[in-house]
């Protein structure tokens, strides 16, 4: 079945909100000056790329960090060097966010956590050109740039909702774009069509744009804002999963093009802490530019209906 909405979306696409895009792809994030001072950050995939750099940035401002990472020598050595270099208190939870047990875990562990979490960053992210599964029988992109998500922020809405204030920032992409015909609710997991590494990004960035929707909705007149975020083009340590040929590429000519991901994190810091985005939820940002998504990540029909497909694959029902 292909997508009956396309003709919809078709419709609804504004060349405007083209333009805006690039205009924003090339201007500098603001930059936020407040100190974040015993504030708690949790972020997913802190011990690469942009997550890194946001980590680093946020205790260098003052906040604690519980960093979810799956790889435990990378965790440990990123802890010695925030608590070695800022002073600051740097946890970590070991979870391999494209298992829903593991993903399930993290979601309790924060909730039980004595401490109000200020700001949770959504971070952790692949780019496959191949279809993978996981041991869930689950396509990977999906879950973990997806589901991870969703089961996160679900398991800790009660939480969030209880403390005064909080701040979730998924970091999303331009690359939604690529899923310009819309999201197959009839095939989340890629088993009727052929796979292409680029649509299923895009899929899995729209699914998180709409399931913002929902959390939105349900976080209304509380003081929990959800929001997300495109962090710029930048080098990092993305695509390293796929094979020598894609790695080639990306190292000799598309990591040529790509800015500094001290740009993403500036952004993240911004987005969390600065007092502008105070009322602002249910929003996208390219770095720090509230932007219009493209049509198909606005469908409010899809995002009920996403939501509870969600439900479901993530076992959240039982
Ligand atoms: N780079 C860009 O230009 C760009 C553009 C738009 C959006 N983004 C988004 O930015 C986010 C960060 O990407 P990046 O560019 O910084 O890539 P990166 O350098 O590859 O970092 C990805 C992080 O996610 C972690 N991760 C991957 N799979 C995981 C899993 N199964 N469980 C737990 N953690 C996992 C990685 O852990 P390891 O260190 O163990 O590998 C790493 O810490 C992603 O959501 C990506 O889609 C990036």
């Amino acid at each position: 079945m292909k997508n009956k909405k396309f003709a919809k979306y078709f419709r609804e696409y504004e060349w405007s909100n083209i333009f805006a895009m690039i205009r924003n792809s090339n201007s500098d994030p603001k930059i936020c000056d407040n100190t974040f001072d015993g504030k708690l950050v949790v972020i997913t995939g802190a011990t690469s790329g942009i997550g890194y750099l946001t980590a680093r940035k946020y205790a260098s401002m003052g906040a604690d960090l519980i960093c979810v990472n799956r790889n435990p020598e990378k965790s440990e050595a990123l802890k010695k060097e925030i608590v070695g270099e800022f002073a600051v208190k740097c946890e970590y939870i070991i979870a391999d966010l494209s298992k829903l047990d593991e993903i399930h875990r993290v979601g309790k562990e924060l909730t039980h956590l004595n401490a109000e979490i200020d700001v949770l960053i959504h971070n952790a992210g692949i780019y496959l050109t191949n279809r993978e599964t996981t041991t869930d029988g689950l396509e990977k992109v999906f879950v973990i740039q997806y589901l991870a998500s969703f089961i996160i922020n679900y398991i800790l809405m009660d939480k969030l909702k209880s403390q005064e204030n909080a701040r979730i920032i998924m970091v999303n992409s331009e690359g939604h774009r690529f899923a310009a015909w819309g999201l197959r609710l009839d095939d989340l997991n890629w088993e009727k069509r052929r796979y292409s590494g680029l649509k299923s990004y895009g899929s899995a960035k729209v699914a998180q744009l709409l399931s913002m929707i929902v959390f939105d909705e349900h976080f209304q007149k509380t003081g929990v804002l959800i929001n997300a975020m495109h962090p710029g083009a930048v080098k990092t340590g993305t695509g390293q999963e796929n094979g020598q040929v894609y790695r080639w590429f990306k190292r000799n000519f598309i990591d040529k093009t790509l800015k500094s991901p001290e740009i993403s994190a500036e952004a993240l810091y911004y987005l969390g802490v600065s007092k502008e985005i105070e009322a602002v939820s249910g929003k996208f940002f390219n770095l720090t530019t509230e932007e219009e998504p493209a049509p198909p990540a606005l469908d409010k029909e899809v995002a009920y209906e996403l939501w509870k497909k969600s439900l479901e694959l993530s076992g959240l029902l039982d």
